[in-house]
């Protein structure tokens, strides 16, 4: 659906959007069959994640205190987010222009899209609902450092979108917030949103040897287009999330320019520099 019939939509709902793009989370307009989505889901990520997904996400799980059983009220979840990291959730209709993105980041505020998803779109859906926005970012949002990077990136894109370079800094985003792999106590670990919120992903990215695993690297990934349409044919490694907000301090302006001038790679290209993490034999 485009922004503006979506808009509509919320509209005819009888829904205010204010100008950042925020409205207030209509919990009377869930319904039952909205609830019993948001468990399935819940049930069954839950049950796939632990030794699967890094620490930092179950603590967040642990910490937030979401109710299985219906979807969060966006309000009571923020008591304890804010609590935690100074963070909170605020809901939009869906997806935002990306200068309202960046100025919510920014200032510690995640958009949330208030809706679920339908009993038969489980298993994909084309653009981000609640149970993906609530159960795929917001536990890793209590977390300090992951919560100080998520910040530092909605300042970056404001100095991306400046320069014209919003295409490469997205890659950054699609590759660890969304898709990014962690080395973490005994293993390779998930914690990207994009995957955390997937049962298809979750066991690809893990188990599969037809991707790419490669060693983070900022320049590297500021390089690498990405696909929308498959599951990912290169995940980036970190090693702890410290790691990314330290890649947040490099010099994005003259990365932007010179990779502006220089090809970008494959989404599934192999590259003499890059450290590929082995799986075990
Ligand atoms: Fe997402």
């Amino acid at each position: 659906m485009s922004l503006t019939a979506m808009l509509q939509e919320q509209f005819d709902a009888g829904l205010t959007t204010r100008s950042d793009f925020t409205i207030d989370q209509p919990v009377e307009q869930y319904g039952a069959v909205d609830h019993a989505v948001w468990q399935q889901l819940y049930e069954r990520q839950t049950a796939m994640l632990p030794g699967r997904v890094c620490d930092a996400f179950m603590e967040g799980i642990r910490a937030l205190d979401m109710d299985a059983r219906r979807v969060p009220e966006f309000e009571r979840l923020n008591e304890k987010l804010m609590a935690a990291t100074g963070w909170q959730v605020v809901a939009v209709p869906g997806l935002v222009p990306d200068e309202v993105f960046f100025d919510h980041l920014a200032n510690r505020r995640f958009p949330a899209t208030w809706w679920m998803r339908r009993p038969d779109q489980l298993d994909y859906l084309q653009e981000p609902d609640c149970f993906h926005d609530v159960f795929g970012h917001v536990p890793l949002l209590a977390n300090p450092v992951f919560a100080d990077f998520m910040q530092a990136y909605g300042k970056a894109g404001t100095v991306a979108q400046s320069l014209g370079a919003l295409p490469l800094l997205a890659r950054l985003y699609w590759y660890t917030v969304e898709f990014g792999l962690m080395r973490d106590g005994d293993g390779l670990r998930i914690y990207g949103a994009g995957i955390v919120s997937s049962r298809g992903e979750t066991e690809f990215s893990l188990t599969s040897r037809e991707p790419n695993r490669i060693g983070f690297s900022l320049e590297r990934v500021l390089r690498t287009q990405y696909r929308i349409d498959t599951f990912q044919q290169t995940y980036f490694v970190i090693d702890d999330f410290a790691q990314l907000f330290d890649a947040m301090r490099a010099d994005l302006p003259t990365l932007f320019k010179a990779f502006a001038e220089q090809p970008s790679f494959e989404a599934n290209a192999r590259r003499p520099e890059d450290t590929q993490i082995l799986m075990p034999a």
